[in-house]
C-alpha cells in the first residue's frame, strides 16, 4: 500500500483522435491545481496523464487520414501543437506521461489479461451482435441506428463471432459496497446513478476481446484476439507505475489513485476498473470523482457542431493564467457549466483586474511611495484591523478544507473573501490620508503590513491555479522562494526586511465590448456546408487501381444520330491515339475542346456505344442545380505533361 506522504491522481487518459478542446483542458488544468496544492502542502505527489491510443475509432480516423495508426497518433500527440504541446502551453505539471502504444505498457496489458484468463475471471464465449458485411463491421443491438447499420445506414444481420469475457457480474456485490460506502464515488449523486442505472437492472459480463479490426493489444495466448480498449486504457493507472512491467518501480509507493473523470466516464471507472483491480487481488482506487461538463449553449461541444473552444486562441489572447483561473473560479466542479466569452471576459475582469490585480498594485505602489519599498517595524494597530486579520488567520484553512473536497471552486471563493475584505480595508483605513501627517507613520505602517500579509497568503494558496502570475506577484511583494510555503501561511511571518516593488501589470482590464467581437470571429468556427457522403467509403488501395491520366484532346466530333455523344480522338502518352466516347455534346461544342488537356480514366473494360469503341471515360466535375444537371469536364493546365497518373 502507499506510503503515509505520497498522493497519486490522474485525469483520464485522452482519445488523441482529434485536437483537444477546452473540456479536455478543463480537467487537466483541475487536475494540475489539485497536484500542485498537494504537492504545496508537502506531499510526495506522482501526477499522470497520458493518451489512449488504440481501438476501431482510431484506426478508421487514420485510414480516413491517409496514415497508419501509429503515424496518426504520434502526429496528434507529439506533433507540433499537439496534446504535448498543449499541456506545455497550459502549465501543466505531469510527473509522468503514458501512451497505451508504449512498449512497457503493451506487455503488462498482456500479463494482466492473462492473469484475469488464469484465475478463471476471463473465458472464452460468443458474442452474440450484429454484422453490417458491406462495411466488415460488428455492432451490438444498441449501436445501431433505426435497426440498420450506424456507419453506412445498410442492412445488418444477426452474428456471433468468438469473444473473451470478464466476469463483471461476479463482482457485482463488492462492486455495490464499494459504491456504497464512504467517499469512493463523488460527487454523492453519482452514486445513485450508478446503482440505479447500472448495478441494480444487473450487471452483464463484459466482452473484453474483439476480433474485427486490428488496431490493438493481441491476446498473447489468441493472437487473433485485440484486448478491449477500455480494459487496455483503465490499466494505463497501474502500469504507468511499473504494475507488472520493469520500467517504473513505482506501484508500492503510490497506489491506489485519485482519478479525476468527466462524467461520462464514470461508470467504467467505478465499476468495470474496481472489480478488474479486485480480479487481480489489487486496492480499489482511492477516490473517482466524475466532474461535470462544460457546454456551449446547454449542448456538448463537438466538432460537428462547429462550436469547440480552443484552449490555444483563449490562452494566447487572454493568458494561461486567466484562462486556468476562469474554467475552476467559475464552474462548480462536479456540475455542468455553460461556457460563454462574456462569463471569460466578465470574471477575467471582475475578480483578476479589479480585485486582485488592484489589490496588488495599490499595495506595493503605496509601500513604495510612503516608505521606499520596506515597511517600518514600528507599527501601531487598530480595532479597525480585526475583521481583516481574522480573515487572513481563518481563510488558509477554509481554503484547505474545500481544496481537499475537490471544490476548487469553492476554495477560490473563501481566498476571494480575504481580497475583497483587503480592498475594502484600504479604502476604510484612507492610506493617503494617514500619510499626510509624520505622525501617523506607525499606523500607516501596520496597515501596509496588514495589505501584504492578506496578500501573501493570498497569493501562497492561489499559486496552484496561477504558478506563473503567482510568482511574479509574489516576487513584487519581495517574499524570497523558500518562503512561499504552506506553513508560512500564518500571519505575522511575512520576513521583516523585504524589499517591494511595484512591477508590471498582471492582468490588465479587457475591453469587454472589442474582446467580444474578436473572440466571435476567433472561436465560432462556421460549420462548413456538409457534403452527405453520397458512396460507401473504398480502401486507398481501390482508389490506387484506378488508373486516371492525363490526356490531350487530338480531335473531336459529333457521332452522327446521336444528340449526345462526342468522340474523341487522345493522346494518352502511350504513342497509339486513343478513342473515347463521352455523352457531353449537350455541354460542348467539338471545336471547344480540340487541343485541350483533360483527365480520364483509362483502365475502364471497353465499351460499345453507337457500334463504335470506347476505351475509358472522361473525368467531369457534375452537379445537380434545381433539378437540372450542370457539367464541366476536366480541363487542365497546358503545362500538365500528356500520360502523367492522377493520385
Ligand atoms: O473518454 N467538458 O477520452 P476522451 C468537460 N479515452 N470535460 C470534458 C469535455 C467537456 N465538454 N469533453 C471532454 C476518453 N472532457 C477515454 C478515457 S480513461 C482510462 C480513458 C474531458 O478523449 C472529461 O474529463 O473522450 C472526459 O471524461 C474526458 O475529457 C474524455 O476524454
Ligand atoms: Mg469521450
Amino acid at each position: 500500500m502507499a506510503h503515509e506522504n505520497t498522493f497519486y491522481i490522474t485525469t483520464p487518459i485522452y482519445y488523441p483522435s482529434d485536437k483537444l478542446h477546452i473540456g479536455h483542458t478543463y480537467c487537466t488544468v483541475a487536475t494540475d491545481t489539485i497536484a500542485r496544492y498537494k504537492r504545496l502542502r508537502g506531499y510526495d505527489v506522482m501526477f499522470l496523464t497520458g493518451t489512449d491510443e488504440h481501438g476501431q475509432k482510431i484506426e478508421e480516423k487514420a485510414k480516413e487520414a491517409g496514415k497508419t495508426p501509429q503515424q496518426f497518433v504520434d502526429d496528434i500527440v507529439t506533433g507540433k501543437g499537439g496534446i504535448l504541446d498543449l499541456w506545455k502551453l497550459m502549465n501543466i505539471s505531469n510527473d509522468r506521461f503514458i501512451r497505451t502504444t508504449d512498449d512497457y505498457h503493451v506487455i503488462s496489458i498482456q500479463r494482466i489479461f492473462r492473469k484475469m484468463y488464469e484465475n478463471g475471471d476471463i473465458y472464452k464465449g460468443t458474442y452474440k451482435g450484429k454484422y453490417c458485411t458491406p462495411c466488415e463491421s460488428f455492432w451490438t443491438e444498441s449501436q445501431l441506428v433505426d435497426g440498420k447499420c450506424p456507419d453506412c445506414g445498410r442492412e445488418v444481420r444477426d452474428a456471433e463471432e468468438e469473444a473473451y469475457f470478464f466476469r463483471l457480474s461476479k463482482y457485482a456485490k463488492p462492486v455495490q459496497d464499494l459504491l456504497e460506502t464512504g467517499t469512493f464515488l463523488e460527487p454523492a449523486s453519482r452514486v445513485n446513478e450508478m446503482i440505479n442505472n447500472f448495478i441494480k437492472p444487473g450487471l452483464e459480463d463484459l466482452c473484453v476481446s474483439r476480433t474485427s479490426f486490428k488496431w490493438g493489444i493481441p491476446v498473447d495466448f489468441d493472437p487473433g484476439h485485440v484486448v478491449y480498449v477500455w480494459v487496455d486504457a483503465l490499466s494505463n493507472y497501474i502500469t504507468a507505475l511499473g504494475y507488472d512491467n520493469d520500467r517504473y518501480d513505482d506501484f508500492e509507493k503510490y497506489w491506489p489513485a485519485v482519478h479525476i473523470v468527466g462524467k461520462e466516464i464514470v461508470r467504467f471507472h467505478s465499476i468495470i476498473w474496481p472489480a478488474m483491480l479486485m480480479s487481480l487481488g489489487l486496492p480499489v482506487p482511492k477516490k473517482v470523482y466524475g466532474h461535470g461538463w462544460l457546454v456551449i449553449d446547454g449542448g456538448k461541444m463537438s466538432k460537428s457542431k462547429g462550436n469547440v473552444v480552443d484552449p490555444y486562441v483563449l490562452a494566447e489572447r487572454f493568458g494561461v493564467d486567466a484562462l486556468r483561473f476562469f474554467l475552476l473560479r467559475t464552474f462548480p466542479f462536479g456540475s455542468d457549466g455553460n461556457f460563454t466569452n462574456e462569463l471569460l471576459i466578465s470574471t477575467i475582469n471582475t475578480d483578476l483586474a479589479n480585485d486582485l490585480g488592484n489589490l496588488v498594485s495599490r499595495t506595493t505602489a503605496m509601500v513604495e511611495k510612503y516608505f521606499g519599498g520596506t515597511i517600518p517595524v514600528d507599527r501601531d494597530s487598530d480595532p479597525a484591523d480585526e475583521e481583516l486579520i481574522r480573515l487572513i488567520r481563518e481563510a488558509p484553512e477554509a481554503y484547505a478544507a474545500q481544496m481537499d473536497a475537490f471544490q476548487p471552486h469553492l476554495a477560490l471563493e473563501e481566498i476571494f473573501k480575504l481580497i475583497q475584505r483587503a480592498n475594502k480595508y484600504i479604502d476604510e483605513c484612507a492610506p493617503w490620508v494617514l500619510a499626510k501627517d509624520e505622525a501617523n507613520r506607525p499606523r500607516l505602517a501596520k496597515v501596509m503590513y496588514n495589505l501584504v500579509e492578506a496578500l501573501r497568503v493570498s497569493l501562497i494558496s492561489l499559486t496552484p491555479f496561477m504558478p506563473d502570475s503567482c510568482s511574479k506577484a509574489l516576487d513584487q511583494l519581495g517574499v524570497p522562494w523558500g518562503a512561499r510555503k504552506w506553513d508560512t501561511i500564518v500571519y505575522g511571518s511575512m520576513p521583516e526586511g523585504a524589499i517591494i516593488r511595484k512591477g508590471e501589470t498582471l492582468f490588465p482590464r479587457l475591453d469587454a465590448a472589442k474582446e467580444l467581437a474578436e473572440l466571435e470571429k476567433l472561436t465560432k468556427h462556421p460549420s462548413q456546408p456538409k457534403v452527405e457522403p453520397v458512396l460507401p467509403d473504398v480502401s486507398i488501395d481501390e482508389f490506387a487501381k484506378c488508373d486516371m491520366r492525363v490526356v490531350k484532346v487530338l480531335s473531336c466530333e459529333a457521332v452522327p444520330k446521336s444528340e449526345k455523344l462526342l468522340k474523341f480522338s487522345l493522346d494518352d502518352g502511350s504513342g497509339t491515339p486513343r478513342q473515347i466516347l463521352s455523352g457531353i455534346h449537350k455541354f460542348y461544342e467539338p471545336e471547344q475542346l480540340v487541343g485541350k488537356k483533360v483527365a480520364a480514366i483509362l483502365n475502364l473494360p471497353p465499351r460499345k456505344m453507337m457500334g463504335l469503341d470506347s476505351n475509358g471515360m472522361l473525368l467531369s466535375a457534375v452537379r445537380e442545380v434545381d433539378g437540372k444537371e450542370e457539367l464541366h469536364l476536366m480541363i487542365l493546365d497546358d503545362a500538365v505533361p500528356v500520360g502523367s497518373r492522377l493520385c
